[in-house]
């Protein structure tokens, strides 16, 4: 039996540690944070993310072998092995202010650790870190003020995405687990390969070494919101002409060595990761000098930008160009489908850009209306935020999809339409509607990378 702590109850660190305790039982997982609002959530029945499968999973763990606590310098000293899953902002002070990654927490991770720690320990880098920042830690934590003790660094980054975050960690499609090639740190990764070695197949868990785990993960990430940002560039492309950038998308993603997965055009990438890690991937290759490969890497984020701006600006002319004073109904919130989270949603971007064209905003979501409130600061006193899509709509002249929530799908859109302002337009900023029959009912109709379907003759922005 371990003792196992992790220090971070966010998205990352209450999620897999549940997963952990389901599966190994013998030990013992607690979760500590700073936020003592947030261990009350997770004590509570009103978890602080919103995840499916992860209530269940919760229920039958909690009290058992799963803890959540604040008592951080206690359970240190308990622990044997410590994940360390505090958020790693991109600075935004300083050198590589905007680019780099904000460390300050993970350091004071670091010494928290190092100061309440009375036996030696397995400490493991969850949160995602710039390249050699476990030989930063490894150096404070073996440092001189620390008692003797022997402390192991190793790197397990999360690959799980929000929204199927209970099966991405039931499932995997790898776990890694990166570590120093000394005796004692083969014995680290060792321990961290048996916890996973419990649900997740033998061949599955894959051992680098700790370079090679940290960076895995950026560029994991940068690849995947390439994938988006190459397909997006295609659909402003597809706009322009007679393509439509699903059937691209499918005759593209039918070739096996590019394969089918994450070729959906949006409004473009949100969630906490892909754009702070990008920037963190550019960050590390200028520092090295590499700046052919930093510039690279900067069009991803470049492109999600310009997506993202370039759906405000088609809503804006299908409008004749203005949009001021009109209702307009923003139907979701969250970066994504199946999350409470709204952190980089494109939502919000939109959001903010209505808003200076003065719009009167009205946004929906069946989950994220609190954290779109939150993250939207002094601006969400001028957004109506509303539950009900129905009444969202109603007098609204425009519809945006912004998040592809199945709730969307089946809604009465013949009962929208007649309570709207006309023309009414729907912007599907995810293509998740069926723009025919909506077209059919009497919108018109804006998709991503597809002609619009119109009552009245159009021609596509110059931009
Ligand atoms: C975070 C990082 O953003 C990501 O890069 C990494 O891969 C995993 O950890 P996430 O779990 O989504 O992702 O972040 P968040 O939900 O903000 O959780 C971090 C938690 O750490 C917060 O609850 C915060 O209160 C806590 N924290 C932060 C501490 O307990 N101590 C600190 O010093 C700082
Ligand atoms: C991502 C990675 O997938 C995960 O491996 C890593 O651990 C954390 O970062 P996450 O951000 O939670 O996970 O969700 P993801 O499913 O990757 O979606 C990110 C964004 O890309 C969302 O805004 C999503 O809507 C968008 N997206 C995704 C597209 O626009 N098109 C796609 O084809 C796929």
């Amino acid at each position: 039996m371990a003792n196992i702590l992790c220090i971070g109850a966010g998205h990352v660190g209450g999620p897999t540690m549940a997963v952990i305790a389901k599966n190994c039982p013998q030990h013992r997982v607690v979760v500590v944070d700073v936020d003592a609002a947030r261990v009350a959530a997770w004590q509570s029945d009103r978890l602080p993310i919103y995840e499916p499968g992860l209530d269940e999973i919760i229920h039958c763990t909690r009290g058992k072998n799963l803890f959540f606590s604040t008592e951080i310098n206690r359970h240190i000293a308990e622990a044997d092995i410590i994940f360390v899953s505090v958020n790693t902002p991109t600075k935004s002070f300083g050198q590589g202010a905007g680019k780099a990654a904000d460390l300050q927490y993970w350091e004071l991770a670091a010494r928290q650790i190092l100061e309440n720690a009375t036996t030696p320990k397995i400490v493991v880098e969850k949160s995602t870190v710039p390249v050699r920042t476990a030989e930063a830690m490894e150096c404070i934590l073996n440092s001189e003020s620390g008692n003797g003790l022997h402390f192991d660094v190793v790197s397990n980054p999360e690959f799980m995405a929000e929204g199927t975050a209970i099966r991405d960690l039931e499932e995997p499609d790898r776990v890694l687990i990166g570590g120093p090639e000394t005796p004692s740190g083969q014995k680290a990764v060792q321990a961290i390969v048996d916890i996973h070695a419990r649900w997740v197949p033998r061949e599955r868990i894959i051992t680098t070494n700790l370079w090679s785990g940290e960076l895995s993960k950026l560029a994991a990430n940068a690849f995947l919101a390439q994938r988006i940002s190459s397909i997006n560039a295609i659909s402003a492309l597809c706009e322009r002409t007679e393509a439509d950038v699903n059937e691209v998308a499918h005759a593209v993603g039918l070739d096996g060595r590019i394969g089918p997965r994450f070729l959906r055009a949006s409004v473009g990438f949100g969630g906490s990761c892909f754009k702070k890690d990008i920037l963190n991937l550019v960050y590390l290759c200028e520092y090295y000098g590499l700046y052919e490969v930093a510039t690279y890497w900067e069009q991803v984020v470049a492109m999600n930008e310009y997506q993202q701006q370039r759906f405000v600006s088609n809503m804006v002319y299908a409008m004749f160009n203005t949009v001021a004073h009109k209702r307009i109904a923003l139907f979701g919130a969250a970066f994504k489908a199946n999350t409470s989270d709204t952190r980089e949603s494109p939502a919000l971007v939109v959001c903010r850009a209505l808003l200076d064209e003065r719009a009167d905003v009205v946004i929906t979501d069946p989950y994220a209306l609190e954290n779109a409130r939150f993250d939207l600061g002094e601006m969400a006193g001028q957004v109506t935020f509303e539950p009900d899509p129905y009444a969202a709509a109603r007098d609204a002249h425009a519809i945006a999809i912004l998040t592809e929530w199945s709730h969307f799908v089946d809604l009465d859109y013949a009962a929208i339409y007649e309570s709207m302002v006309k023309p009414a337009f729907i912007f599907d900023g995810r293509n998740l509607l069926d723009r025919a029959r909506l077209h059919e009912i009497g919108f018109n109709v804006y998709a991503i990378g597809k002609p619009p379907l119109t009552h009245f003759a159009t021609t596509a922005p110059i931009r």
